[in-house]
């Protein structure tokens, strides 16, 4: 078939399926879905079944012998009035006839009931796979990808919308086999009973097929409508439950109670619209199916009384005919309903299609790390197309300097920082790394030679043990845990808690203040040990008496790297060998900090103005006191 995921190969069967289970998480990163990515929709849904296509295949067919035995049933009712009652030929015991009823009642229950688990298998098992692959995926997308797509819509995408083609597979693809097998099975029963007679009764399919189509795309329409507003639902309470701090410190909350039911109402209108179509279907499905089915009674009944049947032909037709309508009708609401998995499969195939960040791309990746010497030449960086977010950046440092960035914000800092490590690529000029061209080396690699402490550290609700190993991907000891803790001024703090590093950051446990997540965020960034560190804006948001703190810390942690330090305070900075004065996206000042203060320019203004502001408060506290 073309399409073999390794996880799951096409042979497989119930067992292998299941095996899956077992052997999955190893082989995670063995198949890859962008192969499923079809212009048919339902091919590209068929693709996503590699693996399960043979039990579905089974699946549709148990359903198929389900609904010979249903069909059997009433050939068999036939038999027993005509042959049996009327005609008096008494081959077969009323027993042995009794006992035909209830095998093939058997036949069909068990058939249901196999159909519905390989079906379940199906779904379960390729969505299963399906959502593996996405986090997987998501995880791998790039920086600008991320910057540029709302979270709630990534999650509402991964969540719903495969739950959707779970559906789909569950419910729909299954139940649309099962139909056409009804359908098949039954007419074909239907002719054999009396031929006009079948095609008296499908007079009405093309008509209901017709207006299913019709109701499709509109469906599908509004339903694609409906999940855009659902994510964007999802993003607003997402965003607002992250910033839920700044809500209640502003005290915005009515605000965003009334931005969130804006968005709820819209929600509440496409639902509605959605709902009134599939509401709209069926009575115009039902009026068509109801006259069909009488119409097929009156003539069936017209034609027994003219002796063109028999009577227990009419009762197998009369039992029958249900079974060829009940279909159809269930054949257009499968067909509007199938929208949703098809819909759901495109919005979740554009995130398929994006292109993962190639780590391992690029062929310098010495063994013994780096040294850390930069060479920036002309370095010209732009986000879109048009608009330069650095221009002509241009400097040298050497291994083990410190370089510090001082600039407005917006002036490009923290887009010049994440070049290093490969987050963006540099559109102009060129970057060395010990004198190799940047771009050479593998994204993964400069990932893990580059440390970065960032303004405000992210850290997971897990143990502050695991917080802090998180960088590096070797086993770690207790001893260097604690070691890294301590360099950072933290492992006191942490003792100190009932857990010691068994302790839950987050929701489920402590409560960090900033300063505090700063610094177990140095002492994750020590354990990883990088040769380069960029410290980006890193003691901006913490009180001074934990900034003397950190900042010491930090300078341990400088220690031996090549450090970019971004930062606001003069005093921070002014040690630095190397300092960029950044305005507007490119350097407007470099030097050390004797050679400019005592230039004109930004940086002797900045430096005045805290100093002067210092010596006041200096002043106002002693006059205090
Ligand atoms: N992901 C992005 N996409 C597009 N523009 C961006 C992105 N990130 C930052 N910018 C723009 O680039 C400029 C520099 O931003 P930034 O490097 O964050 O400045 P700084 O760190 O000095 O405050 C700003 O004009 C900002 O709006
Ligand atoms: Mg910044």
């Amino acid at each position: 078939m073309g399409y073999n995921f390794k996880p799951c190969p096409t042979h497989s069967g119930f067992i292998f399926a299941r095996g899956i289970n077992l052997t999955f998480n190893n082989s995670r990163m063995d198949y890859d879905l962008k192969k499923i990515i079809s212009s048919n929709r339902l091919v590209g849904l068929w693709r996503l079944m590699t693996g399960f296509q043979l039990i579905y295949v089974l699946a549709v067919i148990s359903l198929g012998i389900a609904a010979i035995a249903k069909s059997g049933t009433y050939f068999l009712l036939r038999y027993f009035v005509d042959t049996f009652f009327i005609n008096q030929d008494q081959r077969f015991s009323p027993a042995l006839i009794g006992l035909g009823f209830v095998g093939l009642a058997l036949l069909q229950g068990g058939f249901t009931f196999i159909s519905g688990k390989f079906a379940a298998q199906t779904a379960e098992g390729s969505v299963r796979r399906l959502r593996n692959y996405l986090y997987d995926h998501i995880q791998n997308l790039s920086f600008a990808y991320h910057a540029q797509t709302e979270t709630g819509e990534l999650i509402q995408r991964s969540t719903s919308d495969v739950d959707a083609i779970r559906r789909f597979y569950a419910d729909q693809a299954i139940g649309f086999g099962r139909i056409v097998l009804l359908f098949v099975v039954n007419f074909i029963a239907l002719a054999y009973l009396n031929l006009k007679l079948a095609l008296i009764s499908i007079i009405v399919v093309p008509i209901i097929v017709v207006i299913s189509m019709i109701f499709f795309k509109r469906i599908s329409q509004a339903y694609e409508a409906y999940q855009e507003q659902d994510a964007t639902l999802s993003t607003r309470l997402q965003e607002n439950l992250t910033g839920v701090q700044v809500v209640k410190a502003f005290a915005r909350q009515k605000y965003e109670i009334q931005k969130f039911e804006i968005e709820n109402w819209e929600k509440f209108i496409r639902g509605k619209k959605l709902l009134s179509m599939h509401s709209m279907f069926w009575p115009i499905s039902d009026i068509f199916c109801g006259i069909q089915l009488l119409a097929g009674y009156l003539i069936g009944a017209l034609m027994t009384i003219n002796g063109e049947l028999t009577i227990g032909t009419y009762l197998a037709y009369s039992g029958l005919v249900v079974w060829i309508i009940f279909p159809m009708r269930n054949l257009g609401r499968l067909i509007i309903q199938m929208s949703t998995g098809m819909v759901s499969y495109q919005r979740v195939v554009e995130i398929i299609k994006q292109d993962r960040e190639p780590l391992d791309e690029g062929d310098i990746h010495p063994d013994h790390g780096i040294n850390g010497e930069i060479h920036f030449n002309q370095v010209c960086f732009e986000y879109d197309t048009g608009s330069e977010v650095l221009k002509d950046i241009t400097f040298h440092c050497k291994p083990g300097q410190v370089i510090a960035l001082l600039g407005s914000t917006g002036s490009g800092k923290t887009t010049l920082v994440n070049l290093l490590p490969r987050f963006y690529d540099y559109t102009g000029g060129n970057i060395l790394l010990d004198g190799i061209e940047l771009n050479r080396y593998p994204r993964r690699y400069l990932r893990q030679q580059i440390g970065i402490v960032e303004q405000e550290p992210f850290l997971f609700s897990r143990t502050i043990r695991e917080n802090i190993r998180y960088g590096v991907n070797k086993e770690v000891t207790q001893e260097e845990i604690e070691n890294a803790a301590n360099i950072a001024a933290i492992h006191e703090v942490i003792r100190d808690f009932p857990d010691g590093y068994n302790t839950l950051v987050g929701e489920r446990g402590v409560t960090l203040s900033g300063g505090q997540k700063q610094r177990i965020a140095i002492a994750r960034t020590l354990l990883k040990n990088p040769r380069i560190l960029i410290l980006d804006d890193s003691t901006s948001s913490v009180d001074t008496e934990t900034e003397a703190e950190i900042r010491a810390a930090m300078e341990k942690l400088m220690q031996n790297r090549t450090t970019f330090i971004i930062a606001h305070r003069i005093q921070t900075i002014m040690n630095a060998d190397l300092i960029l004065v950044m305005e507007k996206g490119k350097i407007v000042q470099q030097g050390t900090h004797e050679e400019l203060v005592h230039l004109p320019g930004m940086y002797r203004e900045i430096f005045n103005i805290q100093t002067s502001i210092e010596l006041e408060l200096e002043k106002e506290l002693s006059s205090d006191s």
